[in-house]
């Protein structure tokens, strides 16, 4: 449709039909075609509501969105098709590593083509939008989301905010296979206090502008179709409120056209957060702050009209969400085609096909972090060991994450397949050794209470130490519930369930051969894990190919290549942790008998495992380390160039990375923050360079006058293979 018939449009619609444009009825309430249903008259939609709606959500299938499309568009005085959305977190039903393992690939090209693959899926099934990426800065652990962002490092995060919109949405949201993004939750939902969901964040303006909102703001730049609200406050007003972060930085400052959408009934939470006595008010707040769509709550569809009627909303509020929806729809073709390319299509070709199975397993493989390999215990010999794979996720087809509500067990390759495909010459064994879950704290995901197969764990336990017993090598598959994690899971306990910690001292008692895998959607306390186990991997939620990518890594079929996206706290009291913590006026110096040092007592003030660290099984080389030049300038760039070198007897790949300290400046500054990363894969011997231009942008803060520039003087260029290298040059701006 062309502007002005958008526009004529616009004019003919009445304002009941405009308000309803600015709802999303959630699709659990659609039965039948398009039917209301018990539940969404409780909650106050009224059949005209329903079919005066501008979106859904959650529903899927061609043919079921199809039925509804039908229907709806009937029904709808001018036959305005409704937008279908969905949260496709990692991937439609070629589902593949959660976010947080993307992260750690650091290769945001490949989290694109995941994205571009989810998006072709999900269109072919006739989804028009997808709620993701979500790009909250994360660094405290309990935090269950964790797993549904690209982790601690605002830098990592921007560049992956831009790959992912850029895969989702293609050259244009229009073509069959793409569908509109939508970022994900502005913002600062990444900071509640504690680590627990949908609390407050109190975070200082500074922080907020430099650590946090860069990377919605780079996801505005790649073009994201929408933008979700957040369930938190900023600065004590609630995100889904906030007419200066929504309107003054979104819409002005960065120039955000598209649609803003609540999350999930936080414009009515506004009254449970105490901002709002009624939902009127609710609604005056929210539409006058800048939030275009009502999130499945009746509280716009109820409240507009009469608002609008009574002039406390200007009718010109409503017709600018309305434009924006209506364009959103446009920018997709709708108008000329409901369904999004899908009805002429067979989703069946594209879902599962071979190359989406393919990447699902490239990107397993790139994500996977080996933490730890004492005395190079793996990779594992293919002949002549005898090999026991125990724990509960040895066998187990729960490799999805909490999100994949598409995926299926079927379309799984679990660590035993795997294991069986590869291991053909070496005696190999499987065992659960004891349930997932303990018992005594009952589990409740996002679809009721999680029931976990009854079993009799002695039994269980018996089998496992014999099998251990024999064996050369135990590799032990452990892990969180994948409803331990993701929205409202967090915990303050981030260790593997007990029963597993259990089954794990037993076992080191009978062998002392240990290889660890995790299974696990945030960083956990691995301490006991760690101390018991010669090597140590993190393999998050991995998706369907998960358990062939595991097997394959083990046996050194591919060599590990995964970096920590966040850090690995030592013990949960040291979380928050991440690596570009603030200098302080009494830095740790690593003297413990000097009590009065920034420091604990009791644990170091280093995390496990740090930001950026991950082992291959091959060891690099770093020499000639220079920079081009000593001196940056608004107009002179320097660049810093390493030669790496492959001094291992097997091919690898090496992400290295750049690090930037600032000395001295008006407001205190990070100890270090990354600004640069690049993977290189070399054969055995083998020397490669790899260069960096560092330039005047890449210093800029927001500095005590609230201007945000560099400030001349002294810093510090890192470069290694992660967070905590020591290997540094010196450099200096002028004006
Ligand atoms: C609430 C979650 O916070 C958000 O991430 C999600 O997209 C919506 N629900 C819709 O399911």
């Amino acid at each position: 449709m062309k502007r002005d018939e958008l526009q004529k449009l616009l004019k003919d619609m009445s304002l009941e039909e405009k308000i309803g444009q600015l709802v999303q009825i959630p699709g659990f309430m659609i039965e039948k075609g398009a039917v209301l249903t018990g539940p969404a008259m409780e909650m106050g939609f009224t059949e005209e509501d329903l079919f005066n709606a501008g979106a859904t959500l959650s529903v899927f299938g061609f043919d079921r969105i199809k039925e509804i499309q039908d229907d709806f568009m009937a029904h709808q005085p001018h036959h305005i098709p409704l937008l279908f959305m969905g949260d496709i977190i990692n991937g439609y039903r070629s589902v593949f590593p959660i976010p947080l393992a993307q992260g750690c690939t650091f290769d945001p090209a490949l989290a694109g083509q995941l994205a571009a693959m989810s998006a072709k899926e999900s269109s072919a099934s006739g989804l028009h939008v997808t709620f993701s990426p979500m790009v909250d800065l994360v660094r405290d652990a309990r935090w269950g989301r964790v797993m549904e962002s690209t982790g601690e490092d605002t830098y990592l995060n921007s560049c992956f905010a831009k790959a992912v919109i850029e895969g989702y949405q293609g050259k244009d949201v229009a073509d069959a296979d793409s569908v509109a993004a939508c970022v994900k939750h502005f913002a600062a939902y990444g900071a509640p206090e504690g680590g627990r969901d949908y609390n407050t964040v109190e975070l200082s303006e500074r922080t907020l502008l430099d650590d946090y909102l860069p990377s919605y703001h780079a996801a505005v730049d790649a073009g994201t179709e929408m933008v979700m609200t957040s369930f938190n406050t900023i600065n004590r007003i609630p995100a889904s409120g906030n007419a200066f972060y929504m309107k003054d930085v979104l819409r002005k400052q960065w120039g955000f056209n598209g649609v803003l959408i609540s999350d999930w009934a936080a414009i009515n939470e506004l009254i449970t957060n105490g901002i709002c006595r009624e939902k009127e008010e609710a609604a005056t707040l929210a539409i006058n702050a800048g939030v275009d769509m009502d999130m499945c709550t009746p509280v716009y569809a109820s409240s507009l009209k009469k608002l609008v009627e009574d002039g406390t909303v200007s009718e010109d509020l409503i017709d600018e969400s309305c434009m924006r929806i209506l364009e959103l729809k446009n920018r997709l073709g709708l108008f000329e085609d409901p369904y999004h390319h899908a009805d002429n299509r067979n989703a069946d070709e594209v879902i599962l096909c071979r190359e989406h199975r393919e990447l699902c397993l490239k990107a397993a493989e790139e994500s996977i972090v080996l933490l730890k390999n004492r005395k190079e215990i793996l990779p594992l010999a293919k002949e002549g060991l005898e090999i026991a794979f125990i724990g509960p996720y040895a066998d187990n087809k729960r490799l999805h994450g909490v999100w994949s509500m598409l995926a299926e067990e079927e379309d799984t390759v679990t660590v035993r397949q795997g294991i069986e495909e590869i291991a053909q010459n070496n005696t190999v064994t499987f065992a659960k050794g004891c349930r997932l879950l303990d018992k005594k704290y009952p589990l409740y995901g996002f679809r009721g209470r999680v029931e976990e197969e009854d079993v009799d764990d002695e039994e269980l336990l018996l089998d496992a130490m014999t099998k251990a017993k024999r064996a050369d090598v135990v590799v032990m598959l452990l892990g969180e519930h994948p409803c331990h994690s993701g929205e409202a899971g967090s915990r303050a306990d981030i260790r593997i369930p007990k029963p597993q910690r259990r089954l794990l001292k037993a076992i080191a008692k009978v062998n002392s051969n240990i290889v660890t895998v995790l299974f696990h959607g945030r960083p956990l306390d691995i301490r006991g894990v760690d101390r018991r186990s010669k090597a140590v991997m993190a393999a998050w939620f991995p998706g369907i190919e998960g358990g062939r990518a595991v097997a394959r890594l083990l046996y050194g079929e591919t060599a590990p290549s995964g970096h920590l996206a966040m850090s690995f706290p030592y013990c949960v009291g040291q979380v928050p942790v991440h690596y570009d913590s603030f200098t302080t006026g009494r830095q740790y110096t690593g003297n413990d008998e000097n009590r009065f040092q920034s420091k604990y007592l009791d644990i170091p003030n280093k995390p496990l495992y740090p930001f950026g660290h991950g082992l291959t099984y091959t060891t690099f080389d770093y020499t000639d380390v220079e920079l081009s030049g000593d001196t940056v300038t608004p107009t002179t760039d320097i660049t810093l160039n390493a030669k790496i070198k492959n001094i291992g007897n097997r091919a690898g790949t090496e992400t290295v990375q750049l690090y930037i300290r600032d000395l001295y400046g008006s407001v205190v500054r990070p100890v270090r923050k990354l600004k640069g990363f690049k993977r290189i894969t070399l054969n055995p011997g083998e020397e490669g360079t790899v260069s960096f231009v560092i330039n005047r942008e890449m210093l800029r803060f927001t500095r005590a006058d609230m201007t945000f520039d560099a400030e001349p003087g002294d810093f510090y260029a890192y470069v290694g293979t992660n967070s905590a290298t020591e290997r540094h040059l010196k450099f200096t701006l002028t004006e």
